[in-house]
C-alpha cells in the first residue's frame, strides 16, 4: 500500500532495543533428514481452516530467535508488575495494564510476604489530589464495614463527607464548646476495673509514656527543646497526679493545667523525690519547660485542650472528623500543636475501643506536626508502631520528604527516627513531584530509575494519578477515579471557582 511503513519482523523489532538477536542455532543435517522422516506433514502450513483444527495467522514453521529477557522486554511492553490482590477498596485503573487497582492494605499483611504493616503515607504538592484519593479509599472501605476517624481536618474539607454519611463531625473552634482534654484517660476508665493487676500496670506504663512524649512535644512547639531532666520530672508529675504513686485504685482525671500548677507551685516531696537540693533549684532547672506548657494555658488554643472532654467519639459513625477549619486565624503553630493533641486522643481511643473493628485513622496536613520538631515525630512514630497490633490503617498526609526530615540535621536522631516513621508506612501512594523532591524520595524509598522518572513525569499528566508502591515491590501507576458523588462532596477547590465568579 503506497505510504504505509513497511511491516517489520520480530528480528528488526529486537534490533531496535539491543543487539540484533542471532538465530537459533541450526541442527545439523543429520537431525533434519531424520526429523524430516519421523514428522511428516499432516496439515497445510497454516493449519486446517476448520473449527477445532486450528489454524496460524502466520505461517508455519515460525522463526525462532535467541535473545536477552532484557531485550525481549522491548517486544512485550505491556507485560506488568505483578498486580495486587483484588480486595478492598477499588480505587481505580492501573494505567499500564489498564485493569482495576485495588487497595486492602490489612489484607496484604495477612496474606504475607506483600506488606510487613498496615499504614499508608501519600506524598504529594499541594493540589494533586492526596485527600481525595483518601477520602475514595476510606468511603469504599466503608463497604466492608470498616470505619474512620480524621485525626483533625485543617481545612474543613470532611465535614461535607460525614454529614452525607449522616455522622456529625466534631467542631473546635469559635462558636462552639467541643473541648478535649490532651491528658484524657478515654476508655481506660470504664475498662479498668475489667483488668487484672498486671494488664493495668501495662497500659498505665503506655499511657504515661504517651502523656510524656506528648507534653515534651508541646513544651517544643514554645521553643523549648526538653532535656532528659525535664522528661524525668513530667513523668513523676504525670505518675502523682494520676494516682500511681499511691496505690490508688482508680485513675484520677488530670489536664495540662495540673501539670503546670506542680511544676509552678512544687510541694516538698516532689523536689525531693527528684533529688533537688532545694524548691529553688527544682523552680530554676525546670522553668524553661514550666513556662511553655503555660504559653499553651494562656496562649491561641486557651480553652481548647486543656479541661475535661466535653464531646464523645461516635464509633459507630463510619465517619468521624475533627474539624479545625475555625482554628485557622489562629496561626500555624497552633494548628499544629491541635493536630498533636489531637492525634495522641485520638490514637489512645482508637486503641482501647472495644469492638476489635479495623478503623482507619487519618492525620491530613500532617506534616504540619512534624514541622513542630523531632518529639513530635516520635509522637507520630510511637503511634504508628501499635498500629499492627490494633487493626488501624494510619493514613499520613505529607507534601516532600523534608517535611519528615527537616527536624534534625542530617545524621542526627531525629533523622533517624523520621526514616523509621517511613518504614512504619508500608504503603506510599507518591503524586506529582518536582525533580528535586523527587529524587529525595527516590532515594528514601529505594525507586528503581523508572519509577523516578515517572515520579516527574507520567504522574503529573492527571490529577489523581500516584505511583503507589508497596514497600519494595515495583510501583503501579494508578488513576483514582472518583464517582460524580465523590467529586460533588469533595471538591476542594470550590471555594477558588466561587471566588472567580464572584470577580
Ligand atoms: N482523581 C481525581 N479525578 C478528578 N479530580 C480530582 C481527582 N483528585 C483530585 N481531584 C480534584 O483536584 C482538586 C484538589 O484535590 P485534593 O484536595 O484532593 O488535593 P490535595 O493533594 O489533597 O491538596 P492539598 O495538599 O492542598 O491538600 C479537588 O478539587 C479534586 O476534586
Ligand atoms: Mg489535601
Amino acid at each position: 500500500m503506497p505510504g504505509h511503513a513497511q511491516e517489520r519482523t520480530a528480528a528488526d523489532l529486537l534490533a531496535t532495543f539491543g543487539g540484533a538477536p542471532s538465530p537459533r542455532p541450526a541442527t545439523g543435517p543429520g537431525d533434519h533428514s531424520r526429523r524430516d522422516r519421523m514428522n511428516r506433514r499432516t496439515a497445510p502450513r497454516r493449519g486446517h481452516a476448520r473449527i477445532g483444527h486450528g489454524w496460524s495467522p502466520v505461517l508455519a514453521p515460525l522463526p525462532v530467535y535467541h535473545a536477552s529477557t532484557h531485550d525481549i522486554g522491548g517486544l512485550f511492553p505491556l507485560l506488568g508488575s505483578r498486580p495486587t490482590p483484588a480486595v478492598g477498596a477499588r480505587i481505580g485503573y492501573d494505567v499500564d495494564s489498564g485493569g482495576a487497582f485495588y487497595c486492602h492494605p490489612v489484607e496484604l499483611v495477612l496474606r504475607g510476604g506483600y506488606a510487613t504493616n498496615p499504614n499508608m503515607a501519600l506524598f504529594g504538592e499541594p493540589g494533586r489530589g492526596k485527600s481525595s484519593t483518601v477520602v475514595a479509599f476510606l468511603l469504599r472501605m466503608a463497604s466492608f464495614g470498616v470505619r474512620t476517624v480524621i485525626s483533625g481536618d485543617v481545612k474543613g474539607e470532611y465535614t461535607p463527607v460525614a454529614r452525607a454519611l449522616g455522622a456529625t463531625p466534631i467542631v473546635l473552634g469559635a462558636g462552639t464548646n467541643a473541648r478535649i482534654n490532651a491528658l484524657d484517660l478515654g476508655p481506660l476508665t470504664t475498662r479498668w476495673n475489667t483488668w487484672s493487676v498486671h494488664r493495668q500496670r501495662d497500659e498505665l506504663t503506655s499511657l504515661l509514656s504517651r502523656w510524656g512524649q506528648l507534653l515534651a512535644a508541646l513544651a517544643e512547639s514554645q521553643g523549648y527543646a526538653p532535656t532528659v531532666t525535664d522528661d524525668a520530672a513530667l513523668a513523676a508529675v504525670l505518675h502523682r497526679l494520676v494516682g500511681a504513686t499511691d496505690g490508688n485504685t482508680h485513675l484520677r482525671p488530670i489536664s495540662i493545667p495540673d501539670v503546670h500548677r506542680q511544676l509552678a507551685e512544687p510541694d516538698p516531696q516532689l523536689w525531693h523525690d527528684l533529688r533537688y537540693a532545694s524548691r529553688r533549684a527544682f523552680l530554676d532547672q525546670l522553668r524553661p519547660v514550666t513556662d511553655a506548657l503555660a504559653n499553651l494555658i494562656s496562649g491561641p488554643l486557651a480553652g481548647l485542650f486543656d479541661g475535661p472532654t466535653t464531646v464523645d467519639l461516635d464509633w459507630n459513625a463510619p465517619l468521624q472528623t475533627m474539624d479545625l477549619s475555625r482554628l485557622r486565624s489562629r496561626g500555624d503553630t497552633a494548628i499544629a500543636i491541635a493536630l498533636t493533641c489531637l492525634g495522641a486522643w485520638t490514637s489512645l481511643a482508637t486503641d482501647l475501643r472495644a469492638d476489635g473493628d479495623i478503623r482507619i485513622v487519618v492525620r491530613d496536613e500532617c506534616w504540619r506536626q512534624l514541622r513542630l520538631g523531632p518529639r513530635a515525630v516520635a509522637t507520630v512514630d510511637a503511634e504508628l508502631r501499635l498500629s499492627r497490633l490494633e487493626q488501624t490503617i494510619q493514613i499520613l498526609v505529607l507534601h516532600k520528604l523534608s517535611d519528615l526530615l527537616s527536624v534534625g540535621a542530617s545524621g542526627s536522631q531525629a533523622v533517624a527516627i523520621a526514616r523509621d516513621l517511613i518504614a512504619l508506612c508500608s504503603h506510599r501512594v507518591l503524586f506529582g513531584q518536582s525533580t528535586r523532591v523527587a529524587e529525595d524520595l527516590a532515594d528514601a524509598l529505594a525507586l528503581t530509575g523508572p519509577e523516578l522518572h515517572r515520579l516527574t513525569g507520567a504522574v503529573n499528566e492527571r490529577r489523581g494519578r500516584a505511583l503507589w508502591k508497596v514497600e519494595n515491590h515495583s510501583a503501579h501507576l494508578v488513576q483514582t477515579v472518583l464517582s460524580g458523588f465523590e467529586k460533588r462532596l469533595f471538591d476542594t477547590n470550590a471555594q477558588l471557582r466561587t471566588r472567580r465568579k464572584g470577580r
